[in-house]
């Protein structure tokens, strides 16, 4: 969303000012936004939309009949219009839950008599790095009991426009924190899982919504502002196997396994086109393919960019029909409302076209109780400002931050530090008393900070020194970081970014340490005379070489943007009372990675002619800091393989006609290739003596054809693990979803050869082999490799490892 359009203070005053001339018996400053009263106007009975009986279809279908064009579209904007003849209040669509419920959107508030803030979670990229699905889905049901209780104080919409579900291509992106990271895998089930966990309802009804989600910005956006260019004119040139393969894959599985109610099309261009004017990706994708139960919205105000950056017609009205006629449903901003009906009158646009996008907007209201009367009468209505910041709610944000935090080196075993031998701690560095910048985009108001040096303080003694800001343009205060090192037992030092460097509309142009931060590192580490941890605060990577190779820095911890108990998960990962879990989801680069790729350049594939290396750890042939998924921890994990077939026949039906002699493909959604699946068990076994929790990731290297990735992420599984008891991982792998390939004209297809899985530093080769004999899948007895891929390892040698491959 951009800041440059969003609604301004007063716009929300008056949309308060319309609902209470509305409901002028409701007494209260602030009261929920709803239609349908018929208890206080009994004259909205005749209207079989106020009907809660009907079925929906119906209601909405009999609200469209009532309606006059200008009110249709008037309803279809960000600040939609009321319409009192039919007891219809305003309603603003924009609200937003990234990783707690937010003020960026305008229809939410805090206000200190009312609701002063909302529980804040790490941001979004350090949650991913839990890869914990429950963990993902935890959040997004406090989130949206959180953002229901504000609903019924009168603080808050129902339509929340999150999650962000971008794939962070380039660690440069300024909003790239607010993603899941560069796997397809983990972006598609981390929005999935949390669109449930803000949508479903814990009363089962399955067509009623708890709130509105929404996915976005759909689709192949991940550049903000980036030397001279910028999103509302960057034209994304994106090949179909990409689209496929990388981009759409989130936003797929957003609408498939999450129905989330809304999906938003981005301000960029993609291929020539703008993304909310093309109806291949909207109608025909989104809506035709995917069928989405829900409304399309724009961003804050694509139309505008349409019509204005990327001059996409000559007048308003033409932009409004393309977009409608595209499939847009809803316009955060106000060009739909101003010139919708003038597109209509000039033969633009039909109104049957009008009417589909109110239909689809007002669907999802109605799903979410607008349409039912006052919502202290219905399922939540009993959610209030107790449920907001909740003791609970807040240690499930201190308890998603110690899942993510990511142990990046640990020498000498110097961590954990043992809090009865540590007499002084000197906690240093421009992040270390951090509160705003543990918070990132999107944030609302949290309930509290626990800074870095709040927690710590909770454990031990500590000595603070800032060092120097985050700009960190000034060595001034080096000495004085450096005496207090020199002084105590063990240094903590808190580096990295905070929204002066890493934002919506402000790309990175460097991927280290800000300013003269590293300096500030070696100095103080050559002065300390205990262990010195590095604990990097941020967004995206950082090339943190100089760190790796000092032998003074014995520790380093990335803490993401870890939300408002950051500090206190810092501080039960640095004292042991956390195991550290966390793995990274995106690849940390060299510095030299940013003169090597122009960020406009969207292909993900290595390009040989231009020299570009490929883009994150699926396709990207270069050295790397830390890889996709490198993670330590306390304990050391022993995998061993029990069971995987090393043969799989895939059954071709007679009809299948082959591209060559060979026959090397079948296309995944060919009726054959369903139900095919297979299981890889092995087991896990903590040899530390700590116990903890550990994922266990599930890769591929499919077979060489259209320019596979080299590798992938199949699946993954976290488990708790105490000491010396073996548990067992099972991962069951669907061979057409998850080990088919693109190929260049974007179609899905299972490549017949030889596949190589990878857990760890497991390697197994599996075959997939035609079969023209059978109808039904015929799988090989499965082999026992237990004596021979009997591995110890090291996670750490394990994931360094993997990353050559
Ligand atoms: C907060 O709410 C109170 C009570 O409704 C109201 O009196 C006050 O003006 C509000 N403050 C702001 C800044 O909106
Ligand atoms: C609501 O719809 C039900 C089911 O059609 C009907 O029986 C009932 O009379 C309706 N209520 C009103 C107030 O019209
Ligand atoms: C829509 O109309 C309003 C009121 O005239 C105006 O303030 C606003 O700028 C218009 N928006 C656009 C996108 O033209
Ligand atoms: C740390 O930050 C908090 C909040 O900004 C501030 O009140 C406190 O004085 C700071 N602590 C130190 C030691 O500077
Ligand atoms: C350092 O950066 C700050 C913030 O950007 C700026 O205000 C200050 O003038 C800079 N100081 C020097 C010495 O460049
Ligand atoms: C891009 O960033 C520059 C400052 O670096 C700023 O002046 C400009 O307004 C930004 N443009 C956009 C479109 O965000
Ligand atoms: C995943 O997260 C949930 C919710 O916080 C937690 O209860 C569970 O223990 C976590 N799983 C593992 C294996 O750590």
């Amino acid at each position: 969303m951009a800041f440059q359009t969003s609604p301004h203070p007063p716009l929300i005053l008056a949309i308060i000012f319309i609902c209470l001339s509305f409901t002028t018996t409701i007494s209260t400053h602030y009261a929920p936004h709803y239609a349908c009263d018929t208890a206080r106007n009994p004259s909205l009975k005749k209207y079989a939309f106020c009907n809660t009986s009907l079925d929906i279809k119906t209601r909405v279908k009999d609200l469209l009949k009532r309606m006059t064009l200008q009110e249709k579209a008037g309803s279809i904007v960000s600040v939609a219009d009321s319409i009192p003849r039919l007891g219809i209040p305003s309603y603003g669509w924009w609200s937003e839950a990234l990783h707690g419920v937010s003020d960026t959107g305008p229809a939410t508030w805090f206000n200190k008599s009312v609701i002063p803030g909302a529980t804040s979670f790490p941001q979004v990229i350090l949650t991913a790095a839990s890869f914990n699905e429950s963990l993902f889905y935890a959040i997004g049901k406090v989130v949206s009991t959180e953002a229901r209780a504000m609903y019924n104080t009168g603080v808050a919409g129902l339509t929340f426009w999150s999650p962000n579900v971008n794939i962070f291509r380039d660690p440069r992106w300024g909003r790239g924190q607010e993603t899941p990271g560069e796997d397809p895998v983990l972006t598609s089930r981390y929005g999935s899982t949390y669109v449930r966990g803000l949508q479903e309802r814990e009363d089962g009804d399955k067509e009623r919504l708890k709130i509105g989600a929404c996915c976005k910005h759909y689709t192949a956006y991940d550049l903000d502002n980036w030397t001279s260019v910028d999103r509302f004119h960057f034209d994304a040139f994106v090949t179909k196997q990409d689209l496929e393969d990388t981009y759409n894959p989130p936003f797929k599985s957003c609408v498939l396994d999450g129905n989330v109610a809304s999906v938003m099309c981005s301000y960029n261009q993609v291929n020539g086109k703008p993304a909310c004017g093309d109806r291949e990706l909207l109608e025909d994708t989104v809506r035709g393919e995917w069928k989405l139960n829900g409304y399309i919205s724009s961003d804050c105000d694509s139309l505008q960019v349409m019509f204005k950056d990327q001059r996409w017609a000559k007048t308003p009205e033409q932009v409004t029909a393309d977009a409608l006629n595209a499939g847009l449903d809803l316009n955060c901003g106000d060009s739909l409302k101003n010139f919708t009906a003038l597109a209509v009158k000039k033969g633009l646009v039909k109104q049957s076209v009008v009417d589909r996008a109110v239909t689809n907007s007002f669907t999802t209201l109605m799903r979410l109780g607008f349409f039912d009367g006052p919502p202290s009468k219905q399922f939540y209505g009993k959610l209030g400002k107790k449920d907001v910041c909740s003791p609970a709610h807040q240690d499930l944000a201190r308890e998603a931050a110690r899942q993510g935090i990511v142990l990046l080196k640990n020498s000498l075993r110097s961590l954990p530090l043992r809090k009865r031998s540590i007499k002084s701690l000197a906690v240093i560095g421009p992040n270390a008393n951090a509160t705003r910048a543990m918070i990132g985009n999107y944030a609302g108001v949290p309930c509290k900070y626990t800074s870095p040096l709040k927690g710590l303080t909770d454990y031990v003694k500590t000595v603070y020194e800032e060092g120097c800001d985050v700009t960190c343009n000034s060595t001034a205060q080096f000495q004085k970081a450096s005496d207090a090192a020199s002084k105590a037992d063990a240094v903590v030092l808190v580096v990295g970014t905070d929204l002066s460097i890493e934002a919506e509309a402000l790309d990175r142009t460097k991927i280290y340490i800000p300013g003269q931060q590293n300096l500030l590192v070696s100095e103080v580490a050559k002065a300390a005379k205990g262990p010195v941890i590095l604990v990097i605060m941020s967004g995206g990577g950082m090339d943190v070489e100089f760190a790796q190779c000092d032998p003074k820095i014995t520790s380093i911890l990335w803490v993401g943007l870890p939300g408002q108990e950051g500090g206190g998960a810092l501080a039960d990962v640095v004292f042991g009372q956390y195991n550290p879990s966390g793995r990274l989801p995106v690849t940390w680069y060299p510095r030299s990675y940013v003169d090597l790729v122009p960020m406009t350049n969207t292909k993900m594939r290595p390009d040989p002619t231009t020299g570009q290396p490929g883009q994150t750890y699926r396709f990207y042939r270069g050295e790397t800091i830390y890889p996709f998924g490198f993670g330590l921890s306390y304990s050391s994990y022993v995998y061993k393989l029990i069971k995987a077939p090393k043969l799989m026949s895939v059954p071709l039906n007679q009809a299948h006609t082959c591209r060559s002699s060979t026959c090397n493909t079948i296309d995944a959604d060919d009726s054959v290739c369903t139900n095919l699946h297979f299981d890889v068990d092995i087991t896990v076994t903590n040899v530390g003596k700590m116990s903890g929790s550990h994922t266990v990731l599930l890769f591929s290297s499919p077979p060489m054809i259209y320019n596979a990735p080299q590798k992938e992420l199949v699946d993954f599984k976290k488990v708790w693990l105490a000491p010396g008891k073996p548990s067992v991982v099972r991962f069951r792998v669907d061979v057409c979803k998850r080990l088919s390939v693109v190929d260049e004209e974007g179609n899905r297809k299972v490549a017949l050869g030889r596949y190589l899985l990878q857990v760890g530093d497991i390697k197994h080769y599996i075959s997939l082999k035609n079969s023209r004999l059978s109808y039904i899948l015929r799988r090989l007895p499965t082999i026992d490799t237990t004596a021979a891929l009997k591995v110890v390892i090291d996670v750490a040698v394990s994931s360094a490892l993997v990353a050559v491959m």
